[in-house]
C-alpha cells in the first residue's frame, strides 16, 4: 500500500492543489492535522481534504478554530488567524473540524504505523531536536510514527539507544523534487512529511511524503505552488501581513 502523508495544510488551497497535482499514485491519504489556521481558504481546504478520505488526527489549530484550545496559548498572529478562521467556517465544517480525533491513531491493517500531530505522548508537543525525539522513540513500541506540527520535513531514527535526525537533500530551490529515505525494519522511526501550506525549514515549496509499506521507503517531496495567489488571499482577508510574507521564505 502507498500512503500519501499530508500535514499542516493550514488553509493554503494553492499549496494543496499543487501537492495533489504532483503526488504519485497512492492508495489512501493520512492527514496529520492543522487543516486550517494561518491561511485564507479554510472552507475550501476542508472540503478538498474531506474528499480525499477519512483518516485524520486533529492539530492544535483545528482545536483553536473550534474553541477546543485556549487562544492564550497562541502567539498574537496565530490567535488572530484562529479567530478569523472561526468566523469563516461553515457550520458543517466547524462541526467536522470539532469532531476530529486526537492522536495517536493506529491505522486499520497497519499495526506498525501510528499517526499523531505532535508526539505520541502529547498531541501538542513539538518534536524538533534529537533530544525531543528520544523519549517518544524509546517509549513507543510502534515502529513507524508519522507526525507533523513542527513544519520541518524529515525525521528521526532510533539506533540502539541513540536518536539520529534525518533531513532530505534537494538539488534546487524552485523545482519539483523528491528524495527517498529507505527504512530498516529493525529500527524505530518518527517521520514528518513537512507542511503543505506553511513550511518552516527555509524551503518555500509545499512539502509532503509518501510511505510505501511494501518497499518500506518514505519518499519526501517538494513542489512549487502559486505563492502569489495564496499571499494575495491572506492580505485581502486582512489577516496579519507576516502570514503572507513568511510563505515566500519558508519561515
Ligand atoms: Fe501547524
Amino acid at each position: 500500500m502507498r500512503i500519501l502523508l499530508l500535514s499542516d495544510i493550514h488553509a493554503n488551497l494553492e499549496a494543496l492543489e499543487a501537492t495533489l497535482a504532483a503526488a504519485p499514485p497512492f492508495d489512501f491519504v493520512a492527514n496529520l492535522g492543522d487543516v486550517v489556521g494561518y491561511g485564507a481558504s479554510p472552507n475550501e481546504v476542508i472540503e478538498r481534504s474531506r474528499d480525499l478520505g477519512k483518516i485524520f488526527v486533529r492539530g492544535n489549530h483545528d482545536k483553536a478554530a473550534t474553541g477546543l484550545l485556549d487562544l492564550e496559548d497562541f502567539n498574537p498572529m496565530a490567535a488572530a488567524a484562529a479567530l478569523w478562521t472561526r468566523e469563516q467556517l461553515t457550520p458543517q465544517h466547524h462541526d467536522w473540524l470539532h469532531g476530529l480525533p486526537q492522536g495517536p491513531l493506529v491505522l486499520e491493517g497497519f499495526s506498525n504505523v501510528q499517526l499523531v500531530h505532535g508526539s505520541p505522548g502529547d498531541e501538542d508537543a513539538y518534536v524538533v531536536s534529537i533530544g525531543d525525539a528520544l523519549v517518544p522513540l524509546l517509549a513507543t513500541t510502534t515502529p513507524l510514527t508519522f507526525f507533523g506540527h513542527t513544519h520541518l520535513q524529515g525525521g528521526f531514527v532510533l539506533t540502539g539507544e541513540i536518536s539520529e535526525a534525518y533531513r532530505p537533500a534537494y538539488r534546487t530551490v524552485g523545482q519539483p523534487e523528491s528524495s527517498d529515505w529507505p527504512l530498516r525494519k529493525d529500527r524505530r522511526y518518527l517521520i514528518n512529511p513537512g507542511s503543505v501550506g506553511q513550511p518552516r525549514d527555509g524551503d518555500w515549496r509545499a512539502a509532503f511524503a509518501l510511505f510505501d509499506s511494501e518497499a518500506w521507503i518514505a519518499t519526501f517531496y517538494r513542489v512549487p505552488y502559486n505563492l502569489r495567489v495564496a499571499q494575495e488571499k491572506i492580505l485581502a482577508a486582512n489577516l496579519p501581513q507576516r502570514l503572507a510574507t513568511r510563505l515566500a521564505t519558508g519561515r
